[in-house]
């Protein structure tokens, strides 16, 4: 699959609801995989926390290479970590779709977009809350993929800003037409709905969906009020 195939995918199943593997449990990952990929997810979000860009220490390439032959699921790398040049390698080859990384991590962050995407994948940007849209904006012809964090990155189970949706209508309009518009951070029932409003095409969710006996209601939920 290459990044074309890779986006018209993505596409083809807007609204996007993507599971937040942060909030999974770690004990049994690879019947958690099979319950989302059950559930109907299409994308599965891996939450990337290094300790030092964001206080929080989460997983890395090598427990993503390792669920990547349990599932056809598209992988969505969220890299909050200070070095994504580093690294990048191994997230490549670890089988990840989507790698999205920081802008306040990469204030120039052209030539690693460019090296996502002459991978063959999809190359994503990523702003905290207290970021404005004008700091990613001059990169826009180089991503595939814009994702506002609706918090401020780090944790999982915070509470949505409200300010996001206005965030989100105006990276919209900014963003072209084929760039996947992302939200992340506090996403469940009561919020969805605004950012889908907005033009959000994916929803990362982590609580919503972990913390529902139900996978796949809980999907099909979140699914239902964005809109699809
Ligand atoms: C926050 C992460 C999110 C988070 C989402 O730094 O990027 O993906 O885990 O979790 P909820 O949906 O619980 O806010
Ligand atoms: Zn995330």
């Amino acid at each position: 699959m290459n990044r074309t195939d890779i986006l018209q995918r993505l596409r083809a199943v807007r609204p996007i609801i993507a599971p937040s593997m942060l909030k999974c449990d770690f004990g049994n990952l690879a019947c958690e995989v099979e319950r989302l990929t059950a559930a109907n997810a299409k994308v599965l979000h891996w939450d990337v926390m290094d300790g030092h860009f964001v206080p929080n220490l989460s997983y890395g390439p090598m427990v993503i290479e390792r669920v990547r032959p349990l599932t056809q699921l598209i992988f969505d790398a969220h890299l909050m970590i200070s070095e994504p040049d580093r690294f990048l390698d191994e997230y490549l080859n670890a089988g990840c779709e989507a790698i999205t990384v920081h802008i306040e991590a990469v204030p120039q962050p052209t030539l690693l977009l460019r090296r996502i995407r002459d991978a063959g994948r999809v190359a994503g940007l990523a702003l905290n809350p207290q970021t404005p849209l004008s700091a990613v904006e001059p990169f826009f012809a180089e991503i595939d993929l814009l994702l506002v964090m609706s918090v401020q990155a780090g944790f999982g189970g915070q509470s949505f800003i409200p300010m996001s949706i206005e965030k989100l209508h105006a990276a919209r309009k900014l963003i072209s037409s084929e760039t996947i518009l992302s939200v992340d951070g506090g996403i469940g029932t009561k919020t969805i709905a605004g950012c889908a409003a907005a033009g959000t095409d994916l929803f990362v969710a982590g609580s919503a969906i972990f913390d529902q006996s139900d996978y796949e209601c809980a999907v099909d939920e979140l699914g239902r009020l964005a809109g699809r």
